[in-house]
């Protein structure tokens, strides 16, 4: 009883507008796995059958599992950590570690690779660019060794506790709702901008027109088209169960999660149509196609570099763009620890924040250190996402399917729409994840030992 009375007395918080919770949801989506990720893998594995695969995943395997993720997260009220217990029961308790294991992993690295951002940033704010690919890999060896890389690190992370800190209305919503605007105005200009390049058509083609229908069965670009999916949404990771789980019993489900995955959609492929044309005015396509995230902090500004003054404004209006969208990604990674332990430790909001962001930091160390921990951790990284998305889709699909119906009745959503989705969740998704996922793991192995 006593416990009861403690438990109800902790109102727990939540969004200010169902729009707040939208934003922050896209925030989270879109980061730098937009404008990095979706322009390395899509030039990896043969452009257009790669953007494909893509599509087809996010409508078939990833828009179904946010809604099972939004009803999880919604009906729970609690942080992913603790959600599928409290659903399913003890078994899944597993799960749960997933979901604050995989977030703590990627956060890790993600604010080492912010931290590069803002040093570009700097660099062609106040000193300028690198003028040819040499120069440029020479900035980058001084940007990602010993001390530099680690401010970079520990700025992002400082900022990022600080937001969390303010809590989901006044922190992360707030945030958000600032940033959003600013990131489609810069994305919108740059894409104008790059359309006018003298070999914007060549970029263009190698992004999307370049189709190799064999590339649909090779194991590569379909590993690439699940990671990319499942990260790029922020799925399989628990994110949009804790954020749903702030939500009131009214919201619409499904709508928001279409309107969502569109805009990350809409925004991955906008960012090809400003990186491709800079990398092929300039022939730099052969450095991109081998590349690892690393490669494109190379390309990019030796790129713009030999535009003078306008490349520069460039350069500052990118990797601004791409700050902001990932500091609005690193807090949705870092939250998920954060609610955890409010939630588990009933500890103060500030507090869970430094713990989150010291441990975070001190995990980071290695990949700070090497780029090549950093590339490891992301790749398994992005095969426990996959893991993840599969283990929702079955919870809800075959575990706990009343739960669903119950969220969909709340939503609002019409029979077509209820159907449709528990029966993607029962007989589809569940299947293709798995089959994806089987892919990646053989993929990856298959990568490490040759
Ligand atoms: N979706 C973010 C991006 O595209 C990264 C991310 C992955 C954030 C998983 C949260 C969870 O960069």
């Amino acid at each position: 009883m006593v416990f009861i009375l403690t438990e109800k007395s902790i109102k727990r918080e939540q969004w200010g507008s169902k729009l707040g919770f939208v934003l922050a949801a896209v925030g989270s989506a879109v980061g730098l796995g937009n404008l990095w990720g979706f322009a390395y893998r899509s030039s990896q594995g043969g452009g257009a059958a790669f953007v494909l695969l893509y599509i087809l995943v996010v409508l078939v395997v990833c828009l179904p599992i946010f809604v099972a993720e939004f009803a999880l997260g919604r009906n729970t009220s609690t942080s992913a950590f603790l959600a599928p217990i409290k659903a399913a029961g003890p078994r899944w308790a597993p799960l749960g570690w997933l979901f604050l294991i995989a977030p703590l992993a990627i956060a890790s690295y993600y604010a080492v690779i912010m931290g590069w951002t803002a040093d570009i940033f700097i660099q062609s704010l106040f000193v300028g660019l690198p003028l040819n690919p040499e120069e440029s890999s020479s900035l980058f060896d001084s940007i990602h060794s010993g001390k530099r890389d680690l401010i970079g690190q520990i700025f992002s992370l400082g900022l990022g506790a600080y937001i969390i800190s303010g809590g989901i209305k006044k922190g992360i919503e707030k945030l958000n709702k600032i940033c959003i605007p600013i990131l489609f105005i810069i994305l919108i200009s740059l894409a104008i901008w790059a359309a006018f390049l003298t070999n914007s058509g060549v970029g263009y083609r190698n992004f999307l027109l370049n189709f190799d229908i064999n590339q649909l069965a090779n194991p590569t670009t379909i590993r690439n088209a699940f990671s990319q999916a499942f990260f790029s949404l922020s799925l399989g990771i628990g994110i949009m169960i804790t954020y749903a789980s702030y939500l009131n019993k009214k919201s619409d489900l499904p709508k928001q999660a279409i309107q969502i995955a569109s805009l990350d959609t809409i925004v991955g492929l906008m960012a090809g149509l400003i990186t491709f044309p800079i990398i092929f005015s300039f022939g730099l396509g052969e450095t991109i196609s081998k590349s690892t995230i690393a490669t494109l902090f190379i390309t990019i500004p030796s790129g713009l570099g030999q535009y003078g003054s306008i490349g520069r404004l460039v350069a500052i209006l990118f990797f601004g763009l791409a700050y902001i969208a990932a500091i609005t990604s690193l807090i949705s990674l870092l939250e998920i620890p954060v609610a955890t332990l409010i939630d588990k430790f009933k500890i103060k909001r500030n507090l869970a924040s430094i713990l989150t962001v010291g441990f975070t930091f001190i995990i980071g160390i290695p990949s700070a250190l090497s780029t090549n921990i950093l590339g490891n951790i992301d790749a398994i990284a992005n095969v426990l996402l996959i893991l993840g998305g599969f283990l929702v889709s079955f919870l809800v699909g075959w575990v706990i399917p009343k739960t669903l119906d119950i969220e969909l009745k709340n939503s609002g959503s019409s029979s077509l729409t209820k159907a449709y989705l528990k029966f993607m969740l029962k007989y589809v998704t569940p299947i293709i994840v798995a089959w994806g996922l089987i892919i990646s793991v053989y993929d990856l192995l298959k990568g490490w030992l040759s």
